[in-house]
């Protein structure tokens, strides 16, 4: 069956132009002005927005922190994910047992998310202390047989590595033309005023962001671009980017022209500041690592998404726990912290975010909107132009955005598992009218209409920043 999406403003990441879109099946057979099939279902799209599917390239779907797990489930988090607009996701694994294969935990997201997601689905390796010949080799095997063309790697949290391991990792992931992305944060200054705020009873939301820095991100950023140098320029990926003083040794290193570094940030260090911390209860909602900043942080960012060559790309970290219903996973952190488990829902809200704050507001352009949700996120991690483009043989993911309608997010809004979004309260100008994934409409007006296990397992690519 045909699909002709007619007179919408079609954004890609160079251009905004009018026309129409022709589909057949999941793909996109022509894009022009005038398009007519015969028998074609057509949707009509006069004054909206027609943009390709968002890619989240950061989720943590299922994820087992250890003191809790993520609420999200594959089915719950990909239905949120479809509604905010995004078509593909490529989730972080949660380490394995110790001294696992790398094959351990790709087996068993297989188990979480095959049958279950929504959308189409990729999944990021993870490596985890101690790193031995045998992880180093699975590199390439995981690459060749799963399409996993990137691998994480922490520099905090329970089985992170040392310097000497990173070190390895990143010559063994040059050779084999893998990407290393990286949580990056100093994990020695971060236990040592853990500990000290705790002893001293500090032990309120509002100390989280006390206890990891905005430096303590830029030291460990500085150091892994360093490494990534010493390793040959090995492909580099930094997530959640989340401070002007990250930011700022990433912007040095654009102009040495670093080669082959990739740079994320995540919506919530667009909109939101470490003021959510201020109310002692509410403040667990938004406990997440690196912590919400302040507002310089926030405007730096948005200056380097509009200034466009030093940050790739917007995702989200979605992590979310509940914060009042069932287990309230939160609540473990309402005397202390420390004990929050880290992580908040994003996933349905980034897109719009970006659409709203960034470009009605005058932030970013709308094709900067399609390049930092969309087509960068398929360039860093080996899916473009399959996903995140609208071309002639691609796949027909498609999100029509009407900008005289508005965005409330409320209870109602929220479509996973969680009971709250940081982002509740804010009214956003436009609203995302029908998501296509693959020429199917999966959703329509706000309502959901695809079906569990629809979402395919995407064997990546090389990324952009292995051609380098
Ligand atoms: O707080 C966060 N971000 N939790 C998820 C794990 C991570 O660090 O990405
Ligand atoms: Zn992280
Ligand atoms: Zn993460």
């Amino acid at each position: 069956m045909k699909k002709l999406i007619k007179n919408g403003m079609i954004a890609t990441d160079a251009d905004v132009f009018e026309g129409d879109i022709l589909i057949d099946g999941e793909k996109i057979i022509e894009i022009g002005k005038g398009l007519s099939a015969e028998g074609a279902e057509v949707i009509d799209a006069s004054g909206k927005y027609v943009l390709p599917g968002a890619v989240d390239v950061h989720t943590h779907m299922d994820l087992d922190v250890g003191i809790a797990r993520a609420i999200d489930d594959f089915y719950d988090g990909t239905v949120a994910a479809a509604c905010g607009g995004t078509t593909t996701i490529v989730d972080h694994m949660a380490f394995g047992p110790k001294d696992c294969s790398l094959w351990h935990q790709v087996n068993e997201y297989h188990r979480l998310a095959d049958g279950n997601a929504v959308v189409d689905y990729g999944f990021h390796g993870v490596m985890q202390h101690p790193i031995t010949d045998d992880r180093l080799r699975e590199l390439t095997e995981l690459k060749e047989q799963e399409g996993i063309s990137s691998v994480k790697v922490y520099m905090t949290y329970d089985y992170m590595l040392l310097d000497d391991e990173i070190f390895n990792v990143l010559r063994a992931a040059k050779e084999a033309g893998v990407v290393i992305t990286v949580h990056c944060e100093n994990h020695g200054v971060i236990q040592q005023l853990r500990k000290e705020l705790v002893e001293a009873g500090k032990v309120e939301a509002k100390y989280h962001p006390l206890s990891r820095p905005a430096r303590c991100e830029a030291e460990a950023v500085n150091r892994m671009i360093h490494l990534a140098a010493m390793a040959g320029d090995a492909p580099l990926y930094i997530v959640h980017l989340s401070s002007a003083e990250g930011l700022h040794e990433v912007i040095r290193a654009r102009a040495e022209h670093r080669p082959n570094l990739g740079v994320e940030t995540c919506t919530q260090y667009l909109i939101l500041t470490d003021k959510e911390y201020e109310d002692p209860k509410e403040g667990l909602k938004a406990i997440m690592s690196p912590p919400l900043r302040k507002d310089n942080d926030r405007e730096e960012l948005w200056q380097a998404l509009a200034d466009g060559d030093i940050i790739d790309t917007v995702a989200t970290d979605h992590c979310p726990f509940h914060f009042k219903a069932g287990k309230a996973e939160k609540q473990y952190g309402k005397d202390d912290f420390t004990k929050c488990p880290n992580g908040a829902p994003g996933v349905q809200e980034r897109l719009m975010l970006l659409f709203s704050e960034g470009f009605m507001k005058g932030r970013i352009s709308l094709p900067q909107v399609v390049k930092y949700s969309s087509s960068n996120p398929c360039r860093m991690f080996g899916m473009y132009p399959q996903k995140g483009s609208l071309e002639p043989g691609t796949d027909a993911d498609i999100v029509i955005i009407d900008p005289a309608e508005k965005t409330k997010i409320d209870a109602g809004f929220i479509k996973g598992a969680s009971d709250y979004s940081c982002y509740e309260g804010m009214e956003l100008e436009g609203r995302i009218e029908k998501v296509l994934l693959r020429g199917e409409e999966i959703v329509n007006a706000g309502e959901f209409l695809g079906k569990r296990g629809d979402g395919r397992y995407l064997k990546r690519g090389d990324s952009v920043l292995v051609k380098q």
